[in-house]
């Protein structure tokens, strides 16, 4: 029996659940979608009639919330009634790593996942599909599919059909990756409904880009993709640091192997190490699932991106601290970006959070200026990281946000570039080495600066994986 899907909903209005529900509701306009969440203030914003202040930022995403919202996107706290009506369910919800009980600081807590198979259990109507959007460990679909079929509600009479249909939008680039997608992956059993989900994507993808595959191949790819990525950036960060020592210039080792078509040129600049919800941890979820099932190399093969990840970040708070004479109590550091990558509002595991932790614990004085990061959310993940730190008090630094990068920077001692924002290339670099107190830094951990346009300027200057290329240098 066909299945047609008049009547989406989506559980969870994050990163994930807001942009891909935008970018289909563009697609099928034929199809009510509701996006329902817990969290009633961020619906709030998903309602706000000023595009500004919706609680994701992505390039492209204003417009077409503009576009369909209250046509057939809609976003909603009314989880019940709109899990009553849909023909079909995504599941967005987040899945961070576990910080207790069993897994805790390895597996991914399912709470949230198995909160949201319960309310499907009860209020859906029947004949419904499942999908699995958010990231998940190999084997959730059998967790989901046991607690919708428990005996203690009255899901006995309804059907339920579970698919795995992983998210690989990149945040900052999410509306393009929606539109524009390299693969679409379902996994699962039900043909017709695969065929289902598969309908809505024809709508403006093309059929062979759609994969199908069995519904633990669709979950571990998921893993295994960001796994590999995150593999690649440590990697590359790796080389950084032997090129600095080394006097190569990483710009160019990584255009020289990006040359080679089994290598590729993507995901091979050199930075601050990886944030963003997803890479830490899906990893963290390979190791744990490798040791579960007695592969302890596999785990220690992966715990290593990891380490080097850790490694690469707290290796530049050092380098800050050591070009700075080893001592920055009481210097006023400006820091460019707070966001794990540009484009994005997003904070989570942002490599901003160690390094700024790491200069207020030996006493420095920042300042911090994001372009989308909400200042308060700056101050939430301070303290937070400050928070479990017992050498906080020894040597407590001070953080202030501005939103006047000239002003921040006069008489300042150091700029640190941590997100690769476009407009950061743009500034007066010769105005600001001239209102910052001598000696100063800049400290380029994204290799954003053109060199160029810094080697004329009077100012020390630190890059990210360039090395003293001076041939009687050894
Ligand atoms: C990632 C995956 O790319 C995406 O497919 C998946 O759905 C979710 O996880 P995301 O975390 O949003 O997406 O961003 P991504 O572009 O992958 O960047 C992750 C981190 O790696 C960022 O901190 C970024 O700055 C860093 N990075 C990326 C580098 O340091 N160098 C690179 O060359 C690329
Ligand atoms: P992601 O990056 O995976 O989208 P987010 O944390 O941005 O993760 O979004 C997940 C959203 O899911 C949050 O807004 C959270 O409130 C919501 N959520 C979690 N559990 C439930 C649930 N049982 N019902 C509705 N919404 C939920």
């Amino acid at each position: 029996m066909s299945l047609k899907v008049k009547n989406i909903c989506c559980i969870g209005a994050g990163y994930v659940g807001g942009p891909t529900m935008a970018v289909i509701a563009k697609h099928c306009p034929k199809i009510q979608i509701n996006v329902v969440d817990l969290n009633s203030e961020r619906i709030k914003k998903w309602n706000d009639k000023n595009l500004e202040n919706l609680p994701v930022f992505e390039p492209g995403l204003d417009e077409i919330i503009k576009k369909c919202r209250g046509l057939n996107l809609h976003f909603s706290t009314d989880i019940k009634k709109h899990i009553e009506s849909a023909d079909l369910i995504f599941i967005s919800v987040n899945t961070p790593t576990k910080k207790t009980g069993v897994g805790a600081g390895f597996a991914s807590d399912l709470k949230w996942i198995e909160k949201s198979a319960r309310e499907i259990s009860k209020y859906a109507s029947g004949n419904t599909i499942i999908v699995e959007k958010s990231t998940l460990p190999v084997k959730t679909a059998s967790t989901i599919k046991e607690i919708v079929y428990s005996s203690n509600n009255s899901s006995h009479n309804k059907n339920f059909h579970i698919l795995s249909n992983p998210e690989f939008l990149a945040e900052g680039t999410a509306i393009n990756d929606l539109e524009n997608p390299d693969r679409v992956l379902i996994g699962g059993e039900n043909k017709n409904a695969i065929e289902a989900l598969s309908n809505i994507y024809l709508n403006w993808i093309k059929e062979e880009k759609i994969l199908t595959t069995n519904i633990w191949s669709s979950e571990l790819s998921k893993l295994i993709a960001n796994a590999f990525l995150a593999q690649r950036i440590s990697s590359i960060n790796s080389v950084s640091a032997i090129c600095e020592s080394t006097g190569a210039d990483i710009k160019e080792v990584s255009m020289a192997i990006g040359y080679d078509k089994r290598i590729g040129r993507d995901f091979l600049d050199a930075g601050p190490g990886f944030g963003g919800s997803c890479f830490k941890k899906d990893i963290l979820n390979l190791i744990y699932i490798s040791k579960h099932y007695g592969l302890d190399e596999v785990a220690n093969y992966w715990q290593q991106v990891l380490t080097m990840n850790n490694w690469q970040t707290r290796r530049i708070s050092r380098i800050i601290i050591e070009k700075l004479f080893g001592t920055i109590a009481d210097k006023k550091i400006v820091v460019l970006g707070f966001s794990f990558k540009a484009n994005t509002n997003d904070t989570r595991e942002s490599p901003a959070i160690n390094i700024c932790q790491e200069l207020l614990i030996e006493g420095g004085n920042l300042f911090i200026y994001d372009p989308k990061v909400d200042p308060l959310q700056i101050d939430i993940e301070l303290r937070e990281s400050m928070q479990g730190n017992n050498e906080y008090h020894i040597n407590e630094g001070s953080w202030n946000f501005t939103n006047d990068i000239y002003e921040a920077l006069t008489n300042a001692d150091a700029v640190i570039i941590l997100t690769e924002w476009q407009e950061f290339k743009n500034l007066n670099w010769l105005k600001i080495s001239q209102i910052m107190r001598r000696p100063a830094w800049i400290f380029d951990t994204r290799y954003l600066l053109n060199p160029k346009d810094i080697n004329s300027i009077d100012i020390n200057y630190w890059r990210i994986g360039y090395g003293n290329t001076n041939l009687d240098h050894n």
